[in-house]
């Protein structure tokens, strides 16, 4: 059988790029003789108006049956007031909740035809290639107790940074799973110098590289520090692993090391199944994007690279996902520049549905 896909489009801007991935799967099974079992339904915002629900029981069942999930984007100010347990966002955090997602991968890669684009010094960008893998499903955002209490006369907020041995060990797994792909090299980022939490994700993540992956390079960096390693010298990493709430932070830095959110895939993965290659969610880093819908403006580009990553990390196709990437590359160097790729120098933007012209072509 074919590999099996669910597509979740979404809202806003979601189904607009995720027409542009649709051709770009077409293609694969047309000219590469990669033909995949795609099928698709509603998340978010559109789930919620056809089903009262931002994600449909029978929805859930799929995405837990099938090898990978795409999703476009959800949200949008139609949905703003909305009762907190039927937001759009509902819809994405059970799928990563039931899918048990612990495990997000964000690569921060300078395309050369874009790397004026980035806050940084050029030479500082060009060519950059790195990759964070951040913790997903626990640690401060989830830590229990979390609340705002009274406190003597005055309120006190609580959360709580928690990691347990075991959610340590299977992130460590994935980033040195995703290094042997790359250069073999890690970095595990925490603040052991005044958390608890800290002391024991360097002390499990050491004994996981000792123990099952003696071949991988690990070093260890305070986050603070690798913050600023990040901006000042980025391409002395490759693999960054890091917690949740680090890597929420520094993995926004490092996507501005690049560019353009319209550029930006991710995967999240859990853990291995049965078949082998884990459970997996590909979805671009930007949201729905409402002051664009439906003009025809969105850059595609960060969902198809999301459907390149599904390709590498799903369906053991990197060297297709090599092919894809390159015909981006390509095509930006030719000059192909939706309209928030317009840098200074101006000139004229071209469509959603141009761009995925120009990489087909
Ligand atoms: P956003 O990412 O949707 O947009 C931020 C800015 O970047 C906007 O100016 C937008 O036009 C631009 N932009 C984003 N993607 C683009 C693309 N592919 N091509 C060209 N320009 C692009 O973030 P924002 O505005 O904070 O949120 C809008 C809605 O999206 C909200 O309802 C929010 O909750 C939702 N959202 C959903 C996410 C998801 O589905 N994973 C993630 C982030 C936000
Ligand atoms: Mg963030």
């Amino acid at each position: 059988a074919n590999p099996s896909l669910l597509i979740l489009a979404g809202d806003g801007i979601g189904p607009e790029v995720m027409e542009q991935v649709k051709r770009v799967i077409g293609w694969f099974g047309e000219k590469r003789d990669l033909a995949f079992d795609v099928s698709e339904d509603l998340v978010g915002g559109a789930a919620y108006d056809a089903h009262g629900t931002p994600l449909h029981d029978d929805t859930m069942a799929r995405a837990l049956e099938v090898d990978a999930v795409l999703l476009g984007a959800v949200g949008g100010p139609k949905y703003d007031d909305l009762d907190f347990s039927v937001k759009p966002e509902r819809g994405l955090l059970r799928l990563r909740k039931e899918m048990d997602l612990f495990s997000n991968l964000r690569p921060a890669q300078c395309f050369d035809a874009l790397a004026d684009f980035s806050s940084l010094k050029k030479d500082v960008v060009a060519g950059l290639d790195i990759m964070i893998v951040r913790e997903l499903t626990s640690g401060v955002y989830f830590g229990e107790p979390r609340g705002i209490f009274e406190e003597g006369n005055e309120r006190v907020g609580i959360n709580t940074q928690r990691y347990t041995e075991g959610e340590i060990d299977r992130v460590a797994r994935s980033a040195f799973e995703l290094a042997r792909r790359r250069s073999g090299k890690v970095c595990s980022m925490e603040k052991a110098n005044v958390m608890e939490s800290g002391i024991l994700w360097r002390e499990v993540v050491q004994k996981v590289r000792d123990t099952d992956y003696p071949d991988i390079e690990l070093s260890h960096m305070y986050a603070d520090n690798g913050a600023m390693q990040l901006v000042r010298a980025p391409k002395q990493f490759d693999v960054i692993l890091t917690d949740n709430l680090f890597g929420d932070i520094l993995s926004d830095c490092a996507a501005m090391l690049t560019g353009s959110l319209g550029m930006l895939p991710s995967a999240s993965l859990g853990k291995p199944t049965e078949k082998g290659p884990p459970r997996a969610l590909y979805e671009p880093v930007h949201g729905s994007a409402p002051d664009i819908a439906g003009q025809g403006k969105a850059n595609p580009i960060a969902c198809i690279l999301s459907f390149a990553m599904a390709l590498r990390y799903s369906f053991d196709q990197g060297d297709e996902a090599a092919r894809l990437e390159a015909a981006i590359e390509t095509v930006l160097a030719e000059g192909a520049r939706t309209a928030d790729l317009m840098g200074a120098e101006g000139g004229t933007p071209i469509s959603t549905a141009e761009m995925g012209d120009a990489i087909l072509g």
